[in-house]
């Protein structure tokens, strides 16, 4: 009994987050990542510094986290342990959050200060650190500022982001904090929390393909890419060995994956074939073009009337179709962007492409946007997913598929 309540205790402390808020505007989204975090069944203690205080109450933190907020070095009436919290409130915590981190705090944390009680718990903890920076563009690429990040990841500590974006003083460029959804998805993966596909090797197609007209022009779609790479990063997050075929899109290659940039639809589905020996596991995120030019020109068409112009298109290679008889053990999955009657639409979709799971969503909803709502269609039926940002939605897609590589052998899939 008393081994059990050991038990128990550690499991609740191991997922236990220290947040550490300083001084930013963004300080707002530290209420959300709180709540992110409480919601997904974690202890959080908040820590503020003054200037944090003046952003964002203690008592909404406190509200959402149902925990004391720690602002003072000797805060006394609930104290932590022996009172000493500056050091006991790391002890036995998952990982030291802070976000937003703003200049100054990397510039103290990089110093190695000790004069306040979030500083001091930097110095003390056991944990992983994680920073999240928010600052003007100026401050943030200041040699300085540069100077205190390439300190503070010497001595191991993880930077998340910052991203590129409007500011809050108005201006654009990088310096924005990352969502609260990407900042958790980065902690739970970084911190080991779930490596669901270790020892697996995925491959993903994502954006759109362009197919040439003449050497200028083509047929494309507007596919950002942004699932497609939110799910390569996931999915290298939870362990897998991932190689993301990648359409024409400007968007950075996620850590730790493998990018074989192509354009066409034919050079995507070379790039996977040749591929998709080394995989067990392909998931079609690409809005592949269903139909090219049949006789693509090399030199640029001319107007030459003011007649109508006549384009012939031949079908393209369905990958994910293809992909059931050459590469049969492979766990395909498959995307359906369709603008009505998802659940029906999808579902035939996914007989015709013997598919064991395939993510329905509307078309009008999906592309281009940063946060998207699904539905998991299987042998058991449909499955819907609230709508949320597409980090997050990553990391349970992600979670539904290493759920299915466990169980029962699909019937779509033979
Ligand atoms: N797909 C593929 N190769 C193609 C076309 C599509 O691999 N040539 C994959 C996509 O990556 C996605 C799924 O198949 O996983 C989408 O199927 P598709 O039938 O193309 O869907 P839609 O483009 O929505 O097609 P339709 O216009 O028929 O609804």
């Amino acid at each position: 009994m008393a081994e059990k309540m050991a038990d128990k205790t550690a499991a609740a402390e191991s997922r236990r987050i220290v947040l550490g808020i300083t001084g930013s505007v963004a300080a707002y989204k530290a209420a959300e990542l709180a709540r992110l975090w409480v919601k997904a069944g974690f202890t959080v203690d908040v820590v503020m510094t003054d200037a944090a205080c003046r952003f964002i109450a203690p008592l909404t933190l406190q509200a959402l986290t149902r925990r004391p907020v720690w602002t003072q070095m000797w805060q006394n009436e609930q104290p932590v342990g022996d009172g000493m919290q500056h050091i006991a409130l790391s002890r036995g915590a998952q990982a030291m959050v802070i976000a937003p981190a703003t200049a100054d705090f990397l510039a103290r944390a990089a110093q190695g200060r000790a004069d306040d009680v979030l500083s001091a718990l930097c110095l003390a903890r056991e944990c992983p650190m994680f920073v999240a920076p928010a600052m003007n563009r100026q401050m943030w690429t200041h040699p300085a500022t540069q100077r205190n990040i390439a300190r503070l990841r010497a001595d191991g500590v993880t930077v998340l982001g910052p991203d590129a974006g409007e500011l809050a003083c108005g201006e654009i460029g990088e310096g924005r904090m990352l969502s609260p959804e990407a900042i958790a998805a980065a902690v739970a993966s970084e911190s080991g929390e779930e490596k669901l596909l270790a020892g697996h090797r995925v491959l993903l197609t994502a954006g759109p393909t362009f197919e040439a007209i003449d050497p200028v022009r083509g047929l494309t779609n507007r596919s950002s890419g942004k699932m497609g790479f939110a799910l390569a990063q996931a999915a290298a997050q939870a362990g897998a060995e991932v190689t993301l075929v990648a359409g024409p899109v400007a968007l950075p290659t996620p850590t730790g994956v493998t990018r074989i940039d192509v354009v066409s639809a034919q050079e995507m589905a070379d790039a996977v074939f040749a591929q998709a020996k080394r995989a067990d596991i392909f998931i079609g995120v690409a809005a592949v073009a269903d139909y090219a030019p049949a006789a693509p020109v090399t030199q640029k068409l001319k107007k030459e009337t003011n007649e109508t112009l006549t384009l012939t298109l031949r079908p393209t290679v369905d990958i994910l179709a293809e992909l059931a008889q050459r590469a049969p053990c492979v766990f395909r999955v498959g995307f359906a962007a369709e603008s009505q009657d998802i659940v029906a639409l999808g579902e035939a979709k996914r007989q015709r492409k013997q598919l064991p799971l395939l993510i329905a969503n509307r078309a009008q909803d999906a592309i281009n946007a940063d946060d998207n709502e699904v539905v998991l269609l299987d042998d058991d039926g449909a499955h819907p997913l609230p709508r949320m940002e597409k980090t997050l939605l990553a990391r349970e897609l992600i979670k539904e598929v290493a759920k299915r590589l466990k169980t029962k052998p699909s019937k779509a899939n033979g």
